[in-house]
């Protein structure tokens, strides 16, 4: 009776999340305080600055919702200007510039990041980096320099061109640097590691608007601070970043739909198939309780996208334990990488990465799944749906990535703290562009962090992946609890960003 819904999951999630878009949240030049100093100032002054294909957007211009709508409704920066810098000194003259009138900048790629902190911008200056966005292999075809406005549908087709891939995140419509500078988890990182794995050097806008290349042999500290937490110090306008032969041809993809009464056993077959840091290298498990209104109006159902780097063949012993709990949607496709963001419903035309909808994901990270969390996951999702009729676009995301290349890196070596963390879950509400419900995704998502770390090893710390974070986060849960994380951290930020100009995203000098 099913036969109807073999749907791909891209489909599936077009159809339950485009359902509900709301029309767009805009605002209006009323809703700003007047830029001191003046518009005409800031043409003047920073215009004189500015490479002649920069350019500068005030409230009034048609082009400045474009630039200034967010992934996520839920967070809201305040902007009074946006510059989009044509060549890495424009970025230099802005900060400059923001410094001299004592001004918030935020830089701004792809607009999908969820920190709170990015709220606290008011009055500020957008440094809209996307036009920075060139790409250029090294003659030696293991490494590219990458400009800091690069985004990850872009850079996996333009190295597929070349027979060539490195580590990106998921999604197409990322940004390469917002994920690489906290981390940047993504299919490919069980061969290649985390995109912050693959950063040789950075060229760099600090605080104080001076321009600088960190790497290990320069910088070498700022370095360190900037693979894991760099959101904090500083505005990469380009980046050497190693790159490699494509690994494999293909990837095989299998999404499934299943019923509830599958739980229990769905997530015993997950576990099996090598939770714990041990799954097969290339295979990307991603789970995802959500409403399917086609199956059921009141359950939500189960979707799994199963994806292998290689044949359907070598991957079928891996599925087949799914197939035998008897879906009720089973369908499956082989792509080439640069096609598998699409194929997983991860495109950049796909409904995940529509602007528009208020977000707020509860990232934890854990080492195995437990069986009886997740069934009491899916009891607070159901009631929190049946409840909340708004927000029945909500996900909650279990994403298993192989981690023998991440592993494989010293903790010790990078700011990122979360390499024991073999998956991520992320209970995440979606709903309409309201402030007046941003409570009741709070009081959810609290309590499924709560059971999500009730249920983890007893006396693990709760960890939280940085690029998720969305609400009250601490800086030990996102960079990590052995003491001389932080405090190296905030060394850092002593000396690179005294003022705490890059406050605005996952800040580590919060407490
Ligand atoms: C649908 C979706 C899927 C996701 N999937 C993944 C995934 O697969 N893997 C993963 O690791 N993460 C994932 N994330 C989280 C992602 O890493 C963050 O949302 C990230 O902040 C997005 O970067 P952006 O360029 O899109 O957003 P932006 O909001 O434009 O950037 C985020 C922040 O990064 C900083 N930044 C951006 N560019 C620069 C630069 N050039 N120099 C210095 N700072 C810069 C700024 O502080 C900015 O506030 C996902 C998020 C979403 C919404
Ligand atoms: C959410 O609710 C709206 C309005 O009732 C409905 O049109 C839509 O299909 C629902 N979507 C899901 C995923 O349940
Ligand atoms: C804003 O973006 C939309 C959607 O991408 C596009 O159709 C529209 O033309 C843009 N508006 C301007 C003024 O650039
Ligand atoms: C702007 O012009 C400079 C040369 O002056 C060029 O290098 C750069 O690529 C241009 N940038 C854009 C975004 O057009
Ligand atoms: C998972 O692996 C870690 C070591 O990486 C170990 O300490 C832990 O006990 C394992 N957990 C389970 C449930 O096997
Ligand atoms: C894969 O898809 C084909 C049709 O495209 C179908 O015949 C086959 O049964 C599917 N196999 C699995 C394992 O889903
Ligand atoms: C799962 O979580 C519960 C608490 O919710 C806990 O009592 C139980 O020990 C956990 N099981 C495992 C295998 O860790």
């Amino acid at each position: 009776m099913f036969s109807k819904l073999l749907l791909t999951l891209a489909t599936f999630l077009a159809l339950t999340i485009a359902s509900a878009l709301p029309p767009t949240l805009k605002r209006t030049p009323n809703d700003y305080t007047p830029l001191s100093p003046s518009p005409v100032t800031v043409q003047q002054e920073l215009g004189s600055c500015l490479a002649k294909n920069a350019s500068l957007h005030f409230p009034s211009s048609p082009n400045f919702h474009n630039y200034t709508q967010r992934w996520s409704a839920a967070v809201d920066p305040d902007f009074a200007v946006v510059v989009i810098p044509a060549v890495d000194r424009d970025v230099s003259c802005t900060v400059k510039f923001a410094n001299k009138h004592n001004l918030p900048f935020l830089t701004v790629n792809q607009a999908h990041g969820s920190a709170s902190a990015l709220s606290s911008v008011y009055n500020g200056i957008e440094i809209y980096i996307s036009a920075l966005d060139s790409i250029e292999i090294a003659h030696d075809g293991n490494s590219a320099l990458m400009g800091g406005g690069t985004y990850q549908d872009q850079v996996v087709r333009y190295l597929a061109a070349h027979g060539k891939a490195t580590a990106t995140a998921s999604c197409g419509c990322l940004g390469m640097m917002g994920p690489g500078l906290g981390g940047g988890f993504g299919k490919y990182q069980g061969y290649f590691g985390l995109v912050l794995d693959n950063i040789i050097s950075m060229n760099v806008v600090l605080a104080d608007g001076s321009m600088s290349t960190v790497s290990a042999s320069s910088m070498p500290d700022l370095y360190w601070g900037m693979r894991g937490a760099g959101h904090n110090f500083g505005i990469v306008t380009s980046f050497n970043h190693k790159i490699y032969n494509e690994p494999v041809i293909d990837w095989f993809v299998e999404t499934m739909i299943f019923t509830y009464d599958k739980l229990e056993a769905f997530w015993e077959n997950l576990n099996a198939l090598g939770a714990n840091g041990t799954q097969p290298v290339g295979l990307v498990t991603y789970a995802t309780y959500a409403m399917s209104p086609e199956i059921s109006k009141t359950a939500p159902v189960i979707i799994l996208s199963f994806q292998f780097a290689g044949t359907k063949a070598q991957a079928e012993p891996l599925y087949a334990p799914f197939l035998a709990l008897n879906p009720v949607v089973a369908t499956n496709v082989t792509v080439p990488y640069a096609g598998l963001a699409h194929a997983t419903g991860a495109g950049v035309d796909d409904a995940i990465c529509a602007k528009g909808l208020s977000w707020k994901p509860f990232p934890v990270g854990l080492q195995v799944y437990n069986i009886t969390t997740n069934r009491a996951i899916y009891n607070l999702f159901s009631r929190m749906v049946s409840e909340n009729p708004a927000f029945n676009n909500s996900v909650v995301q279990f994403e298993g990535y192989s981690m023998q290349a991440v592993k494989a890196v010293d903790p010790a070596s990078t700011a990122y703290a979360h390499r024991d963390d073999n998956l991520l879950v992320s209970y995440s509400p979606v709903y309409p562009p309201e402030h007046s419900l941003d409570p009741i995704a709070d009081t959810y998502g609290r309590q499924a962090r709560a059971i999500f770390h009730a249920g983890d090893a007893p006396g693990r710390p709760l960890n939280t992946y940085t690029n998720y974070a969305s609400s009250d986060e601490t800086p030990e849960q996102m960079y990590g609890y052995e003491p001389w994380r932080l405090a190296r951290l905030r060394a850092l930020k002593k000396k690179y960003d005294p003022e705490g100009r890059f406050n605005f995203y996952a800040p580590v000098n919060s407490s």
